[in-house]
């Protein structure tokens, strides 16, 4: 019999500041139209230093244990999907095993490819489950990153930062994924890197836009021939989730997929509307989340609409310069709604600080020596904090060891 695998539940966690990006285009002078239409993107999440990526995930992780009624116990793969990793050795996973109390008895890894990693993470835990390595037990997938470009740059106000964290499982109960039908595209390219010795990224700006749509073009192709070839399911995609840097890369996407479906430049765009835009929400006042980008979109989605699309399918599409892509699709499930409110996928906008530009730079340039911050001694008192920010990283110790404290 044909196993169901695919997204059990999902839950993400922002830093509690932000900029809004009119105001960074004042700064910047630029008109504030060119970031809220042109880009589409209305705030950007800035982490403060004790935010970092492992800190991020395992707030994530710890929303979605709690909201979803999920226990670490269950899980068997714990895999960190990340492109601003703390460490070149010890995986950002070995760090949330520890914070997280997961089982001894799991693999713990984590995965690079730009935004890409994320996806890897998932395609991995699907074919955990499918060859039957998993015995009943369920995976944890992270996507944590803070996208950083230099201040001042064209990449600028397409940053942002946070973690999205999901349980795949046999019987979802938010959307099956159509196993073993992934079209895949590769190619080396240099549209955006960053050099172990930055941690701002350096990025070919317009190259990357092409280069993203072109891999749509090719994953595309083969997930059309694959679903061809062994007779996959003929419905329509009623909507269609895409990696997002900045909302209107989606748009010029989706634009992209509908023309090689045949139809014409205004025709493509009619179907924005309807079938995109309501998985922009959260990406529009969070920013660029890397590997988690595609997977806010889905979040940003379900919570939107859930209800309506039960039992119908959906399209995703994840790129990770460099380059890695995969279009791949699924099936939301019957009472996927009922999941969504007890998700409260929103719950982490809705207390969030507004950043002065000024308090952002400063941000930005301790940025430079938080992997270096001593841990001070003693360690400060765990304070009253929500589990929003319950897990946060204090600095390094003598030997350059990171510590997180955790309220949770
Ligand atoms: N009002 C409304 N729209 C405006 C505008 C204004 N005053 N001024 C410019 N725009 C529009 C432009 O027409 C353009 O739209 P289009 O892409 O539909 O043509 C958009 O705003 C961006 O303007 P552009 O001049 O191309 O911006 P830029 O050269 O400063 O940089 C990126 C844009 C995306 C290349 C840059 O932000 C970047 O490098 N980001 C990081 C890399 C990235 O995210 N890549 C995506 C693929 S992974």
């Amino acid at each position: 019999m044909k196993m169901s695998i695919g997204i059990d539940a999902i839950a993400f966690a922002v830093p509690r500041a932000y900029v809004e990006l009119t105001e960074l285009a004042a700064a910047r002078a630029v008109p504030p139209s060119k970031y809220t239409n042109g880009l589409g993107t209305h705030q950007m999440a800035i982490a403060d230093a004790d935010e970092d990526p492992v800190a991020l995930a395992t707030n994530a992780a710890r929303r979605l244990f709690v909201r979803s009624g999920r226990r670490p116990d269950e899980i068997g793969l714990c895999i960190a999907g990340t492109e601003t990793a703390v460490d070149h050795s010890k995986p950002i996973a070995a760090y949330l095993h520890g914070l997280l109390g997961l089982p001894t008895a799991c693999r713990v890894f984590e995965t690079k490819h730009a935004c890409f990693g994320g996806t890897a993470g998932l395609m991995a835990a699907m074919d955990w489950i499918a060859s039957g390595s998993a015995r009943g037990r369920s995976a944890l997938v992270l996507c944590t990153d803070i996208a950083r470009y230099e201040l001042g740059s064209a990449g600028e106000p397409t940053q942002g930062a946070g973690a999205v964290a999901f349980i795949v499982s046999e019987n979802p109960r938010l959307i099956e994924l159509e196993l073993g039908r992934s079209g895949s595209y590769a190619r080396d390219v240099h549209d955006f890197w960053r050099p172990l010795h930055r941690k701002d990224a350096l990025v070919d700006g317009h190259f990357s836009v092409q280069c993203y749509l072109d891999a749509l073009a090719g994953a595309y192709a083969e997930w059309n021939a694959i679903t061809r070839e062994d007779g996959g399911p003929a419905e329509p995609l009623v909507r269609t989730c895409y990696h997002v840097p900045y909302g209107k890369m989606a748009r010029k996407a989706h634009r992209h997929r509908k023309q090689i479906d045949g139809l014409t430049e205004a025709e493509a765009d009619a179907t924005f509307a309807t079938e995109v835009e309501s998985s922009l929400n959260f990406s529009a006042q969070i920013g660029n989340v890397y590997t988690g980008s595609l997977y806010l979109a889905l979040a940003s989605l379900l919570h939107a609409e859930a209800g309506q699309l039960e039992g119908q399918r959906i399209g995703l599409f994840s790129y990770g310069s460099g380059c890695a892509a995969e279009f791949f699709a699924g099936r939301v499930c019957e009472g996927a709604q009922d999941m969504v409110d007890q998700l409260d996928l929103a719950g982490p906008l809705a207390a969030r600080e507004r950043l002065t530009i000024e308090r952002y730079e400063e941000l930005r340039r301790a940025d430079a020596i938080a992997d270096r911050r001593p841990v001070p001694t003693p360690p400060p008192p765990p304070s009253a904090q929500s589990l929003l920010h319950a897990a946060a990283y204090i600095g390094v110790d003598a030997e350059d060891r990171r510590v997180y404290t955790d309220q949770a």
